[in-house]
């Protein structure tokens, strides 16, 4: 490619940018309930192991239901299309490193608690952005945060915190995750894409959450589940997996326990985060 045509690839490029960033809108549950029905199919997001969590079982798919308002569709605005999902719940966090939930799974359960019991909230937690691998790399991933923002400001919340499970983690399973959320580039900033964007976002880093969610079953289950054997009880890396796999063929358990790491937002810097065309 000559210089012009890396000029023009530059144009199309960006056309194509912001036309995707102008042609969608963010819209909660609570605004239209029916999105329920046209979300991503959780398996187009998420490897097989992670759909079999407790959590994920018993508490996910209250959320709609429970907390539409926190719950929202990014879709495209001419065909009402779901281009991207987002979840987030309200909880409690006192402010300080130490009194942050422990991570994904406890998020959500004092979310729900809360909301059963009538206790106050001051925290938006971000659980998940799912975009399809089609819609990836588009600025789609800043629009979310941005409107989790707005969406923590609305409801009058304080803090945005998020347990962030970093997209390329799963490339160094046996590195603890204390390591790995240290690791920058060259340029100073961090390794990981994910929690990169969170930082670029104004988001200060908080400690790790090594237990953040935790899947347990059988042997049999995590075989089929990963479409691997597991012939010996000891520690197992495999594809996907943030961590290692603990299996346990005496007891017939085998139980992963997913790394996350804090991502403390300030609600203006994400909501005022311009995103590059
Ligand atoms: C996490 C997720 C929402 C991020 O969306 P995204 O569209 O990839 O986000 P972005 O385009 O803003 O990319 C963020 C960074 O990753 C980089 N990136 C994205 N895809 C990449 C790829 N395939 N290879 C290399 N870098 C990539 C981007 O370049 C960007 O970094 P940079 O701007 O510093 O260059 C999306 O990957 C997803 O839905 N993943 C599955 C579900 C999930 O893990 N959700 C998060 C739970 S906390």
């Amino acid at each position: 490619m000559n210089s012009d045509d890396h000029e023009v690839r530059r144009a199309i490029d960006t056309r194509a940018r912001t036309v995707k960033l102008m042609a969608h809108k963010a819209i909660t549950l609570a605004e239209k309930p029916e999105l329920k029905n046209q979300s991503i199919p959780d398996a187009e997001i998420w490897p097989e192991f992670n759909l079999h969590g407790a959590t994920y079982l018993l508490s996910w798919s209250r959320l709609p239901d429970e907390l539409p308002e926190y719950q929202f569709a990014m879709c495209d605005a001419e065909t009402g299309e779901v281009i991207a999902d987002a979840h987030t719940v309200p909880c409690w966090w006192d402010g300080t490193p130490e009194g942050l939930p422990g991570g994904f799974d406890a998020a959500i359960a004092d979310a729900l608690n809360r909301r059963e019991t009538g206790q106050p909230v001051n925290t938006l937690c971000a659980i998940a952005a799912e975009i399809p691998k089609g819609g990836r790399g588009t600025g789609l991933a800043a629009e979310i945060l941005k409107t989790m923002g707005a969406i923590a400001s609305r409801h009058g919340l304080e803090h945005m915190i998020a347990p962030v499970r970093p997209t390329w983690k799963d490339r160094y399973p046996i590195t603890p995750i204390e390591r790995y959320m240290t690791w920058r580039r060259d340029d100073g900033s961090l390794f990981d894409p994910w929690l990169r964007l969170h930082e670029r976002m104004g988001a200060r880093m908080g400690p790790a959450a090594p237990a953040s969610y935790r899947i347990d079953g059988t042997v049999r289950e995590w075989e089929s589940w990963l479409g691997m054997a597991l012939p010996e009880s000891g520690e197992f890396v495999f594809p996907g997996g943030l961590s290692p796999l603990a299996v346990d063929r005496a007891s017939d358990r085998a139980t992963y326990v997913e790394p996350n790491v804090w991502m403390i937002h300030s609600l203006s810097s994400v909501q005022n985060y311009e995103i590059p065309q």
